[in-house]
């Protein structure tokens, strides 16, 4: 055996060395131990050059066919995903796993739940939206024109002067006016608004800027104050599955006279006072009172013949007050452990 040959043969194990080793496997066809083989070249006698080119040229072959099974074999690790595949619930690799069902928002469900009960005692559900006018916002509600009770709601405003709504009660005079016809043929009007608002506050554990109100309103002829406890009532023990201890306190709104606040017993500490209700036993829950007549008129209802009652609370407040939710902020916090609570 010529003295290359066995020098090929050394060449050939070397590069599989080198090979095994590489991390950019194509730097193989520029190693030196393929160049050392092509220096022999020159060296050898005239009569043995074609047969080393060819031995040379062989190994080479070979060392490309190493690249190719490993390009191939990358690529199969690269399969496709097939999304259609059946789950295997047993795997161990993380990425075998199932994908974890998504599932309804909190706030989402219990809307679905506030607006069954309404449905249920005869109340239909509006929609409000993300962008209204300061006539919704205020005029319509009976709030002089720069009347400090305007800056009670810390609106966001857009430069062509709308505004993101501070609460669902900008739906009130739409509702009466689409609605008052309903009078007329003996029918009260009834309404719900669950939906979203906005205010420029300071976020804390009680506050956030986006949430979500619900707006109530009842006209009819001869509608009293009782009617309208005894409609929040029902709801309240409705949706909390007990009867439920409130309170009524007098209170100014524009848009109502007279106007209450109801507050709900404080769930957290029954009452003996804690940092959640501030030592006070009671946690405020909604506004509410008959509906101003110049609110009334405003939508083209005679305020002589018809009376109605309004009402608007929190709906973050209200799950909160069910399920013991300290903060608001969790809501929105995306946070899976709180929502998958629900
Ligand atoms: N819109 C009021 C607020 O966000 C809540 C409210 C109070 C709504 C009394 C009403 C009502 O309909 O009658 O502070």
């Amino acid at each position: 055996m010529s003295d290359w040959n066995s020098q090929v043969e050394a060449a050939k194990k070397e590069l599989a060395a080198e090979f095994k080793n590489l991390d950019d496997k194509t730097r193989i066809l520029k190693s030196d131990h393929l160049k050392k083989l092509y220096a022999l070249l020159p060296k050898v006698p005239a009569e043995q050059k074609r047969e080393l080119g060819l031995a040379i040229n062989d190994l080479k072959k070979e060392v490309e066919s190493w690249l190719k099974d490993d390009n191939e074999k990358k690529v199969e690790d690269l399969r496709p995903i097939d999304l259609t595949a059946p789950f295997d619930i047993n795997a161990k690799e993380p990425s075998l796993l199932p994908a974890q069902n998504g599932s309804i928002h909190p706030i989402s469900q219990e809307i679905e739940k506030v607006s069954e009960i309404f449905n249920s005692i005869g109340f239909e559900i509006f929609e409000s939206r993300n962008l209204d006018d300061a006539w919704h916002m205020f005029t319509s509600l009976n709030f002089p024109e720069d009347h400090p009770a305007r800056d009670d709601y810390d609106t966001f405003v857009t430069e062509e002067e709308l505004v993101a709504p501070a609460h669902t009660s900008t739906m009130q005079s739409r509702i009466l006016s689409l609605r008052k016809s309903d009078l007329e043929e003996g029918r009260p009007i009834a309404g719900v608004v669950p939906d979203r608002v906005y205010r420029n506050e300071d976020v804390d554990a009680r506050h956030e800027h986006t949430f979500h109100q619900l707006e109530g309103v009842y006209v009819d002829k001869d509608v009293n104050v009782g009617n309208l406890i005894a409609t929040l009532k029902t709801f309240l023990s409705a949706y909390y599955g007990k009867e439920v201890e409130t309170r009524i306190n007098p209170f100014y709104f524009p848009f109502t006279e007279p106007s209450f606040e109801f507050a709900l017993s404080c769930p957290f500490c029954d009452k003996k006072g804690c940092h959640i209700c501030s030592q006070s036993g009671w946690i405020e829950l909604l506004g509410c009172g008959m509906i101003h007549p110049n609110v009334l008129e405003m939508a083209g209802i005679d305020s002589k013949k018809y009376s109605g009652f309004a009402f608007g609370c929190g709906i973050e407040r209200l799950i909160m007050m069910k399920y013991g939710v300290e903060d608001v902020r969790l809501f929105h916090s995306a946070k899976l452990k709180f929502l998958k609570q629900f």
